[in-house]
Order: C-alpha cells, then structure tokens, then sequence
C-alpha cells in the first residue's frame, strides 16, 4: 500500500508506538509520524522535543518520515495527499475514544479511513502518562522507552 500517517501526541514516543509503527512500516511504503501540538494535553516535553525523539526513535526505519502538525489531523492527511490513519489499540479503554475519533474524523472528510493495529500482550499496559509517572517517581522506564527518551527524562530531571 501507498502510505499512512500515525498520528499521535507522542509525549513521548513509547516502545509500544515504535511497535506499531514498525509494523506498519512493513506493510505501507511510506510511514508519516504526525507529532500533533497539543494544548489541552499539558505536555511534559514541547512539540520541537517531541518530535525530534520520534526521529531519533524511527531513525533505522527507512520509509517512516517524522512531522509535526498543529492543525486538524484531516487537513493534515489532505495536506500530505494521505488517506489512511493507523492508531494502537491498546484494549476496550482505548476503544471508546479511538472509536469516537475515528468517526468524527470520517464525518470531517469520508475519504479518510482509520486502520487500528491491536497492541501486542506485552504493549498492552504501556502508555506515555504512565512512563511520565514512573520517570518522575524514579521508576526505571529502560525497557518502556527508545533509549533517546529515557536519556531525555535524565537530562529533564538533571
Ligand atoms: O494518541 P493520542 O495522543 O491520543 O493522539 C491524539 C491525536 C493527536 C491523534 C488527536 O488529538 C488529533 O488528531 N489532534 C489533532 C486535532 C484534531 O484533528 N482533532 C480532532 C477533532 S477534535
């Protein structure tokens, strides 16, 4: 297939969205990591930080490109001639929003479709908010995280 975006807020990018963009990366032949600003959110790390970790994180994967957006995610996938969307599913937790998401972005424009990509047993309790907990209460985030982000967090609580 042609290509797809993986958006995200991606604060940060954790081993369990490098999961799935790997997977993806195997079936589309271009992979756009869409790093979305996001004001509602309170991020830890800014927009430029979290989009140069998702580089870092995707350097070895030839066809994913990282960007980043701040506007609506369909005029986003417009803008980059791209009709497919790829989120992880990570459980019914996830279902309810994703779902909703994925609708309302088709109600915006009916020629984006949404593709989820169930996150594997071992992904399955991981999540940015919970590696951002662990690394503020010391928890070791080594096996959670691309190496670049939990260098970030060391630097960050230097
Ligand atoms: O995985 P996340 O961090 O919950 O991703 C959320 C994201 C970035 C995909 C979503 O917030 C988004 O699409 N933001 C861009 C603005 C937009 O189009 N919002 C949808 C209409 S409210």
């Amino acid at each position: 297939m042609d290509k797809c975006i993986v958006p995200g807020t991606f604060d940060p990018i954790t081993n369990g969205h490098l999961d799935v963009i790997k997977r993806v990366s195997k079936i589309f032949d271009e992979v756009i990591v869409a790093v979305a600003e996001s004001e509602k959110k309170g991020v830890l790390f800014d927009l430029d930080q979290r989009k140069k970790l998702a580089i870092e994180s995707c350097k070895k994967i030839s066809n994913v490109k990282v960007k980043s957006f701040d506007c609506l995610l369909v005029d986003f996938a417009k803008k980059n001639q791209c009709n497919v969307l790829v989120k992880g599913l990570r459980g019914y937790v996830d279902f309810e929003y994703e779902f909703q998401m994925a609708a309302l972005n088709y109600q915006l424009d009916n020629t984006l479709e949404t593709f989820f990509v169930m996150s594997p047993p071992k992904y399955m309790y991981l999540s940015s908010s919970h590696v951002r907990e662990l690394a503020r209460l010391g928890g070791d985030i080594t096996k959670l995280v691309p190496a670049c982000v939990n260098e970030a967090f060391y630097l960050k609580n230097q």
